[in-house]
């Protein structure tokens, strides 16, 4: 068993995007430096500077709900990650540290729905929800102490990767009264996670020259990672695969739908606005190959463990 073989995929899908945005972010660190040096040869760090800004669930929490509310438990779990180890963001800064600088702002917060509708945050008030994860974002960057994160010839990458918690608590909801959901309230769930990742991302295009400092058009780039397969992640039930493949398909179809909407819209947004020719990026799921290399995961917690969540995705052999 090749140990962390899914996290390298996910890492893959990322690797890529973080060299195109440190490479565009070298090439005006370069015009700069020689603007400003007179062609001399700067003497510093000169990687790339990339700002990776995460929202999401504890697929790609690093700790935040850990610090809010001490969850998940320290004996078990990997430094407030919901893994037996790394995850995701660990990897993918460990595999680009020699070429580029890069900035985690994570906003991932472990058990976090896309819409606060599907969400928990009644009920666990520490959990930061997508919109309340994007104000969070747009609050920071704003603040003084943080404003120098962006810009400087910085690129900014935004990541989202949101939507498994929506649908487990809709599911839990509709079996905890009786029934699988009936297809409008599984239309619900799709309609409603792909309008709230849009909102995120039209948000933060709408926030301009604050969020994107330098960059303009094409250099606006916010990746949305498909919402990833619940049907083969180890503690569903049998049972339920079925319903979790044809929701979790709907799901990224509709936001890959949404996604090229958008695109076309944003391809003849006014040159003023700045994000004319800025796009949303679906990169591939890359769940088939999580699944494939998930080994039984937390032996020591025993039968019951199916019960604690699904958020064992991201766990190494
Ligand atoms: C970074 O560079 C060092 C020294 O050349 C090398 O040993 C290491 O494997 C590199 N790390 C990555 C992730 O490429």
């Amino acid at each position: 068993m090749p140990p962390h073989a899914s996290l390298r995929s996910a890492c893959a899908v990322l690797l890529v995007l973080v060299a195109m945005a440190g490479a565009a972010a070298a090439r005006e660190f370069g015009a700069k430096a020689a603007a400003t040096n007179g062609g001399a040869a700067a003497a510093v760090d000169s990687r790339p500077a990339v700002v990776l800004a995460v929202f999401g669930d504890s697929l790609s929490d690093t700790g935040n709900t850990f610090r809010a509310a001490g969850i998940p438990q320290a004996d078990l779990y990997y430094q407030g990650r919901y893994s037996n180890g790394p995850i995701w963001v660990d990897y993918l800064a460990a595999a680009v540290s020699n070429t580029t600088q890069l900035t985690v702002l994570n906003y991932a917060h472990g058990g976090a729905a896309a819409c606060p509708e599907n969400g928990a945050a009644a009920q666990y008030p520490f959990i930061r929800d997508l919109p309340s994860q994007t104000s969070a974002f747009l609050a920071d960057i704003s603040a003084p102490q943080t404003q120098g994160q962006l810009g400087g010839g910085r690129r900014l990458l935004p990541v989202s990767f949101i939507g498994n918690n929506d649908v487990r608590n809709v599911l839990t909801a509709a079996l905890g009264a009786g029934g699988f959901p009936t297809e409008q309230a599984v239309a619900a769930l799709v309609g409603s996670i792909t309008s709230c990742r849009l909102a995120w991302a039209q948000q933060l295009l709408g926030a301009g020259e604050a969020v994107w400092r330098q960059q303009r058009g094409a250099e606006r780039v916010l990746v949305l990672l498909p919402v990833a397969r619940l049907d083969i992640t180890p503690s569903a039930p049998e049972l339920l695969k079925p319903v979790l493949k044809t929701v979790t398909d709907a799901i990224n179809n509709a936001l890959t739908v949404a996604a090229a909407a958008l695109n076309a819209e944003l391809a003849s947004a006014p040159v003023n606005s700045g994000s004319r020719g800025a796009r949303l990026l679906v990169t591939a799921d890359f769940s088939g190959v999580v699944g494939a290399t998930v080994t039984p995961p937390f032996a020591t917690l025993g039968a019951d463990w199916g019960a604690r969540g699904w958020s064992c995705m991201m766990e190494h052999a």
